[in-house]
């Protein structure tokens, strides 16, 4: 199949040069830059919010996909949206109104993601793919980087991808937590389409080099 594109999680970056770090991720071949948002309530830990991201935006045209593990959400979509987002995903469980939400990021002309935890059913995006332009299947429980990847998200991965195919919409399939060389594949396999790595490539020395070992092996 295509090779999938690739979106480097900015957590595990140097914070301390967080600039530079967009710079040299994205002239090493980044498709997209993945933003990790974390509030210390939705998630346990806490990264940056929308005043960081304003001023990274300065820095490279790649694409911001901004991930939000905040509830709730709904307040801080436009915050987002003007500090230079692309990308605007929220999970189902960040507020009452999921459709609400994606309309709102729709309408604030932004491309809007759904993001499943490890033990959220399938069937929580199911009557929303119409306002959907990305789903994101989180293959560890969010708050941290470089934990271990969930097996089991495989065959959701493969779920959606056939939900999707049905729809004959334009939905991007995302995978996110634990995607290193080794498991880069199976999800590909599976019929991810972009893949979030944060310590396979943040946590590497050449990042061209990790980029393109989460892209090749992809098998035919
Ligand atoms: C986890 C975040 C991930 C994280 C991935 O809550 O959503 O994007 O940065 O880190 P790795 O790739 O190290 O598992
Ligand atoms: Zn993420």
């Amino acid at each position: 199949g295509p090779a999938p594109l690739t979106a480097p999680s900015l957590l595990a970056a140097d914070f301390a040069r967080l600039g530079d770090e967009v710079e040299a991720v994205a002239a090493a071949g980044a498709d997209w830059l993945h933003l990790d948002i974390m509030d210390g309530h939705f998630v346990p830990n806490i990264s940056f919010g929308p005043i960081v991201v304003k001023a990274l935006r300065k820095r490279s045209a790649i694409p911001f996909d901004v991930h939000l593990m905040i509830a709730p959400a709904d307040p801080y979509l436009a915050a987002f949206a003007e500090a230079g987002a692309d990308w605007i995903s929220l999970h189902p469980e960040a507020g009452p109104h999921l459709h609400r939400s994606l309309q709102t990021i729709r309408a604030l002309g932004k491309k809007a993601g759904v993001v499943l935890n490890p033990a959220t059913p399938v069937d929580a995006v199911a009557h929303v793919l119409d306002l959907t332009d990305l789903i994101l299947v989180m293959s560890v429980n969010p708050g941290f980087g470089g934990q271990s990847f969930i097996e089991s998200q495989l065959s959701k991965i493969a779920t959606l991808r056939r939900m999707i195919d049905a729809s004959g919409r334009d939905i991007r399939l995302q995978v996110d937590g634990g995607v290193t060389a080794k498991t880069a594949p199976l999800c590909v396999e599976a019929g991810a389409d972009v893949l979030v790595a944060g310590t396979a490539v943040f946590g590497q020395k050449d990042y061209a080099a990790a980029i393109a070992a989460l892209r090749a092996p992809v098998r035919a």
